[in-house]
C-alpha cells in the first residue's frame, strides 16, 4: 500500500505497523514533495492508496486558508489518478466543505446541528439574523478548517443585549491564531476584532445545540465508522462549549454515558448512514452531539482523515488493522486481473 501522509507522525507509524502486521508492502509518499511531485508520482500508481491530511505548521489563521486551498486542488487533481483509493480524494473535498458535507446528510434527513448561513457576511446580518430566527446562542464556524481552528461559540444576553464568545482564537497584532486554550470574550470591541478577523475566511453560523453533560461537563463524541460499521467512539468531555481534544478536554469511553442499547443503537444508525451517503467513503470521524433535553443525537461534522484515535492506535490498533486488512485484499484483486 501507499500512503500519502507525513513522515514521523502517529498516523504513518502505527499504519506502518498495520501493513507489516498484515504482510502488505507499505510505501510513505512523504509531503515533504512537493504536491506537483506527488501527483507526477501517483499518475503512474495503480495500487492501494491511503490519503492522510498534511501537517500545516501554521498557526495564523489568513495564511492557512491558502494552504487549505492549495491541499484541495491537490486532493481534486488527484481525483484523475487510477489508483485504488481507500477514501477517494473527491468524497475527502466534499467533507473538507463543512456546509456542502451537511447539506448531503440534512437532504437525506439526518439530524444535523441546524445551519443558519453558509456565508456570513457582516456582524450586523449576524445580530438581524439572530433577531429573525429567535435564536440567542450560536457557533461560528470557518467552513473549510478543522481543530477548532476559528470556531467561536457566541451567546447573546437578551435582557442586556451584550455578547459572550468562548473561543480557542486570539487576535494579536491584528492577526488571528490558533491557540490550545479556550477564551472567553465579552467587551465587544474585543468580539467585533475577532469577527473581523473571521468573516473573510468564509463563516458558517450554525445554533448551537445544548449538550447532554457528564459529571458537570458537557460531552460529545468522535464516531469512528468504517465499512459499514462504529468501529470506535471517543467520549470527549470538557467544561466549555468546544470540545476538542487538543483544548486540553477529556478522553473517555463510551460506557461512562451509560447509554440504553436504542440510544447506542441511535447513533450508530445515524453515523453509519451518514458515511453511506457519500461515493468513495469508507472511513471518516463524526462528530456527534447529543441534545441535552431529548439525548437525540445530532451531526456536527464529519472528518474524512477522522480515524486517528490514540486510544486505538496504543491499544490494538483495530481501525489500521482494518483498514490494512481491506487494501490486502484490494492489492490481490488487482494482483489476480
Ligand atoms: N452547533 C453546535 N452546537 C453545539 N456545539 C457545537 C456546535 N458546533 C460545534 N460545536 C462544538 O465545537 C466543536 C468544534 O466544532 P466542529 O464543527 O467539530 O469543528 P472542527 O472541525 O474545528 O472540529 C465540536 O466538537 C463541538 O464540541
Ligand atoms: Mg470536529
Amino acid at each position: 500500500m501507499i500512503l500519502v501522509g507525513t513522515k514521523q507522525h502517529k498516523r504513518t507509524e502505527y499504519m506502518r505497523q498495520a501493513a507489516k502486521q498484515q504482510g502488505l508492502p507499505f510505501s510513505l509518499l512523504s509531503y515533504e514533495h512537493s504536491y506537483t511531485e506527488l501527483l507526477e508520482q501517483l499518475h503512474h500508481i495503480s495500487g492501494a492508496v491511503k490519503i492522510d491530511p498534511p501537517s500545516f505548521h501554521e498557526d495564523a489563521l489568513a495564511p492557512m486558508k491558502e494552504q487549505l486551498e492549495r491541499y484541495q486542488s491537490f486532493l481534486n487533481q488527484l481525483c484523475s489518478c487510477h489508483c485504488q483509493f481507500l477514501n477517494h480524494p473527491s468524497a475527502l473535498v466534499t467533507l473538507l466543505d463543512k456546509y456542502q458535507c451537511k447539506e448531503v446528510l440534512r437532504q437525506h434527513g439526518l439530524f444535523v446541528t441546524d445551519c443558519l448561513t453558509s456565508h456570513l457576511q457582516s456582524m450586523e446580518e449576524l445580530i438581524a439574523l439572530m433577531e429573525k430566527r429567535r435564536v440567542t446562542s450560536v457557533f461560528l464556524k470557518p467552513i473549510h478548517y478543522s481543530g477548532a481552528a476559528g470556531v467561536v461559540a457566541l451567546r447573546r444576553n437578551l435582557a442586556t443585549g451584550e455578547f459572550i464568545a468562548i473561543t480557542s482564537s486570539a487576535v494579536r497584532q491584528g492577526q488571528l491564531y490558533n491557540t490550545k486554550h479556550l477564551y472567553r470574550m465579552t467587551k465587544w470591541e474585543e468580539i467585533r476584532e475577532l469577527l473581523d478577523c473571521l468573516l473573510p475566511l468564509g463563516l458558517m453560523v450554525e445554533r448551537w445545540v445544548p449538550k447532554d453533560t457528564i459529571n458537570g461537563m458537557s460531552y460529545d463524541l468522535r464516531v469512528v465508522v468504517q465499512f459499514g460499521k462504529v468501529i470506535h467512539i471517543v467520549v470527549r468531555q470538557s467544561k466549555g462549549p468546544i470540545t476538542n481534544l487538543h483544548l486540553n478536554n477529556c478522553a473517555g469511553t463510551v460506557e461512562v454515558l451509560s447509554l440504553s442499547r436504542q440510544q447506542m443503537e441511535a447513533i450508530e444508525e445515524l453515523c453509519v448512514k451518514a458515511v453511506g451517503l457519500f461515493d468513495g467513503l469508507t472511513y471518516a470521524g463524526v462528530d456527534v452531539l447529543l441534545n441535552k433535553k431529548s439525548k437525540q443525537p445530532y451531526i456536527i461534522e464529519m472528518n474524512g482523515q477522522g480515524d486517528l484515535i490514540y486510544q486505538d492506535i496504543f491499544a490494538k490498533n483495530r481501525i489500521y488493522g482494518e483498514q490494512a486488512a481491506y487494501m490486502k485484499h484490494l492489492e490481490l484483486q488487482m494482483n489476480e486481473r
